[in-house]
């Protein structure tokens, strides 16, 4: 009877791990899902603990003490840090908690490893999912790892790759491929499966390796997604739907995540992964394209303030800024002025899926003003300005008109539609593609150069002025 109602109790909190998901993928519902999902996953690990497993001979089969014990260790620690991450430190977090979730995953597997009998009957249909969780959770822990050592600058991408890098990579493969089979042949013995789990993590560091540090975002979704599937396999050793389902959600979205950030990228996964890319974000723009008009606060603002329309596209620079209060009080100024303001929100703009959303949420900004590509575009087609805060590489024409550019093909915001273009950076250095920008030349640009926060100060004291 109790096993029933736990089923039955599993089913449910499936359903609300999928609703949960589903309302994640709009920002006026993403808070509930994400509350949600949470429920759901809480309430799932609390009907395995309590779901009976008949072993003799033993008065705690489970290990109820290790598991509360760690339980309550671990919730500790992940609440402290989520409660201190900045926004800006997200994808750090991000990669260390996959990075745990890759090792759990290795501990299980490694551990049903050394206690499989080698003369069970299907024996590699039992070791299959084992050896699923030890390699793959290997490879999501210490590639994630490295992900993390490398975004929090604490490891340079020339500390840890060489040229060539990928050739190694290519025979850490097959070493780990290699290993695999003599693992199965020799009946998973114990020293074999302790040298696959050794070169599995020494491959999943070696893969991260070679990655440009911009690049990390799309790696730890596929981690991500990695750490996903061998959840699921944890779930086919223990028999629990719930987790394999569980598993399978994070790998699948995980997998599209990554799919789509290549697409708003036109690059492929391989190229990603390849490190072929340029990636560095700090190079200069190379040679001069004609002539650049600059903007003055008092200038912007006027224009701003007298007109009908304005799109404001952030980008990266007003992560890096921190400047979000500033176009908040913009905002509040031109609509109380019946200017019409909405936020064209470009998919990869910043270094984070959902980076600009988080952003504008932070400080309030309705969901309704902020706009995806497609609908930005067609506002952008007849606004008066369109104001692009911080933004370089999801506003470059060359996207669009430049067959010679890395970045031919990707969409773009098509801000130069606009009346008149005011582009808000501190320099002509271009942005991460390390590409020239055609649109700081148009007749209908101008630059107004600084830092997002003084820049936007100035022009918000401007609006106040009117
Ligand atoms: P970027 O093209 O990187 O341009 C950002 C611009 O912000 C820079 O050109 C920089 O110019 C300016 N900037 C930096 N700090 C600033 C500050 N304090 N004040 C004012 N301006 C500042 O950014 P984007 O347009 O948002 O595009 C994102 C790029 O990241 C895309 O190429 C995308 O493919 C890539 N990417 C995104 C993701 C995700 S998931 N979002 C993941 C990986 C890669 P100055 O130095 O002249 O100020």
């Amino acid at each position: 009877m109790l096993k029933a109602l736990l089923d039955i109790g599993f089913l449910i909190a499936s359903v609300g791990l999928i609703f949960g998901l589903k309302k994640q993928s709009d920002p006026a519902t993403a808070r509930a899902g994400n509350l949600l999902a949470s429920y759901a996953m809480l309430a799932g690990i609390i009907f395995a603990l309590i779901y009976p497993i008949d072993v003799e001979g033993s008065t705690d089969p489970i290990g109820y003490a290790w598991i509360i014990g760690s339980l309550i260790i671990g919730t500790i620690i992940g609440y402290r840090a989520a409660v201190k991450v900045e926004m800006t430190g997200m994808p750090q977090m991000v990669s260390l908690f996959n990075g745990l979730g890759g090792l759990s995953a290795v501990l299980v597997g490694y551990v049903e490893l050394l206690n499989l009998n080698a003369d069970v009957p299907n024996f590699i249909s039992s070791a299959s999912a084992s050896l699923f969780a030890l390699v793959v959770g290997a490879i999501a822990f210490s590639g994630s790892i490295l992900a993390y050592l490398k975004l929090d600058g604490k490891l340079k991408d020339s500390q840890v790759a060489v040229k060539g890098h990928q050739y190694i990579n290519y025979a850490l493969l097959a070493i780990t491929i290699a290993m695999l089979v003599v693992v199965i042949m020799s009946g998973a013995n114990n020293i074999m499966v302790s040298i696959l789990l050794v070169i599995s993590l020494i491959y999943g560091w070696s893969f991260v390796a070679p990655i440009g540090g911009a690049d990390m975002p799309v790696v730890i979704s596929l981690l991500n997604s990695f750490t996903g599937l061998t959840a699921a396999a944890a779930g086919l050793i223990y028999g629990n739907q719930f987790m394999i389902l569980g598993g399978i959600l994070v790998g699948a979205s995980g997998t599209i995540l990554t799919v789509l950030m290549c697409n708003a990228m036109n690059r492929s996964l391989w190229n990603v992964i390849a490190g072929n890319f340029a990636g560095s974000g700090t190079s200069a723009a190379t040679g001069p394209q004609g002539t650049v008009k600059e903007a003055t606060p008092s200038d912007t603002g006027v224009m701003m303030y007298y007109s009908q329309k304005v799109v404001i596209i952030p980008g990266y620079g007003l992560a890096v800024a921190q400047a979000q209060q500033y176009v908040k009080q913009i905002y509040n100024i031109l609509t109380d002025n019946d200017v019409k303001v909405v936020f064209g929100i470009h998919p990869v703009a910043g270094r984070m899926p959902g980076h600009m959303n988080v952003l504008l949420a932070e400080v309030d900004i309705p969901y309704e003003a902020l706009l995806d590509l497609e609908e930005a575009n067609e506002e952008l087609a007849n606004a008066d300005i369109a104001l692009i805060i911080g933004a370089n590489d999801v506003v470059n024409p060359s996207a669009v008109d430049d067959p010679g550019s890395s970045i031919y093909g990707m969409p773009v915001l098509e801000v130069w539609k606009a009346k008149n273009v005011v582009v808000m950076k501190r320099s002509m250095a271009s942005g991460y593609a390390g590409i020239e920008n055609p649109l700081f030349f148009k007749p209908n640009t101008s630059m107004l150069f600084g830092d997002a926060k003084k820049t936007l100060a100035d022009l918000v004291n401007e609006l106040k002025s009117m």
